[in-house]
């Protein structure tokens, strides 16, 4: 999630904190992976191909339950269209949430990646539910709260869309889950810097209810080599070559593993009092973090893993509705490394 690891935080901790941000730059550096434009001096061809990590699994990492809730019931996603899309960029979105729970795609599936989410159980033993809907959508095509948004105006985006006098979004604190898309044209605090997405809850004070929320942002005209990784790459990384999308449209293929990977923390997390690692619930490691750039057997460290290659040349690793997707692994607290649906073993 990453919501308050911003710079400022780092730079002036007390002790223990700096302790703690060690362990998390370690966790991150370790297993989590995107071509971070701070990490640019750094990475060497020798990294790529040569670290064949597996799949994350490491001695270090406690993944703990905090005893919050997680979301047990129907989950449904509301959609906010921050910006201008078009309709062929929705269908993709609209298409992989309602791959989620889908019966009988051909596997790997997305309703196979989402199983290792369902792992996850509160106090009373109940699993994160196994259907997510996709709910009501608003459009905010007129950008309500301008083309720069800072986290807070976030939630005031959110609000707007459950208070507007034409179809409000409904209002469910226990079920529903928040997803604000920001269009290619829409820079949200921190994008690319070091997050492409994030998720929270809102505040009572600014939007009048605790609303799980995520925000993922269209990265195609800002960083695509970051957030659009391994669709596009970075230019300061020589020879490397950008894999070839499963939908055409590099922007939306790379939101999709950001969009999972946010669905499946506010899943187990959604208040942020429930299932991550680490001691500070101010950096939560959360189940996605732990596996981010991992799509398969043998993935870890900057290689991708094994994936599929489809005869048109499209790079995926999961069947959803009509598609195919390419998604980030989640970590599995009873095996304890990454799991996904096309693993080999
Ligand atoms: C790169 O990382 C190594 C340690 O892994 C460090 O010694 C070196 O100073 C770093 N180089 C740059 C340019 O940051
Ligand atoms: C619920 O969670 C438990 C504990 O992780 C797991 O053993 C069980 O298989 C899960 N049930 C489902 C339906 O995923
Ligand atoms: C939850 O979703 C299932 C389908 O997976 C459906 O049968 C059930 O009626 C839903 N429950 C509620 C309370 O909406």
């Amino acid at each position: 999630m990453r919501h308050f690891s911003g710079n400022t935080r780092l730079l002036s901790p007390a002790k223990p904190t700096i302790i703690l941000i060690l362990l998390f730059l370690f966790l991150r550096l370790s297993t989590a992976w995107r071509p971070w434009p701070n990490q640019k001096n750094n990475v060497t061809e020798h990294e790529f191909g040569a670290n064949k990590k597996y799949e994350g699994s490491s001695e270090f990492v406690k993944m703990k339950y905090h005893m919050g809730p997680v979301l047990t019931s129907n989950i449904t996603v509301h959609i906010i269209w921050y910006g201008t899309w078009p309709n062929t960029q929705k269908r993709i979105i609209r298409e992989f949430i309602n791959s989620i729970s889908a019966p009988g795609n051909r596997s790997p599936s997305v309703s196979g990646w989402w199983k290792t989410v369902q792992l996850y159980t509160d106090q009373t033993d109940s699993n994160v539910s196994k259907t997510v809907i996709l709910g009501k959508e608003k459009n905010d095509r007129l950008l309500s709260h301008g083309k720069t948004l800072t986290r807070l105006s976030v939630q005031s985006v959110i609000k707007s869309a459950i208070t507007a006098k034409t179809e409000p979004l409904p209002v469910h604190p226990n079920s529903g889950l928040y997803l604000l898309v920001t269009s290619d044209d829409v820079y949200v605090q921190d994008f690319c810097q070091n997050v492409c997405g994030f998720h929270y809850f809102t505040y009572p004070s600014i939007v009048g209810y605790t609303l799980p929320y995520a925000w993922v942002g269209n990265s195609a005209k800002s960083c695509p080599g970051v957030c659009a990784y391994p669709f596009a790459v970075p230019s300061y990384i020589p020879g490397l070559k950008p894999l070839k999308s499963p939908n055409g449209d590099v922007g939306i293929d790379g939101m999709i593993s950001v969009i999972a990977h946010e669905i499946a923390e506010l899943a187990t997390n959604p208040l942020v009092n429930a299932w991550y690692a680490g001691q500070d619930p101010t950096f939560p490691v959360e189940i996605a973090d732990l596996c981010e750039g991992i799509y398969g057997t043998g993935g870890g460290g900057s290689y991708t893993g094994q994936m599929l290659k489809d005869g048109d040349g499209a790079t995926y690793n999961m069947h959803g509705i009509r598609r195919r997707f390419l998604v980030q692994w989640v970590w599995n607290n009873v095996v304890n490394y990454c799991t996904g649906p096309n693993a080999l073993d």
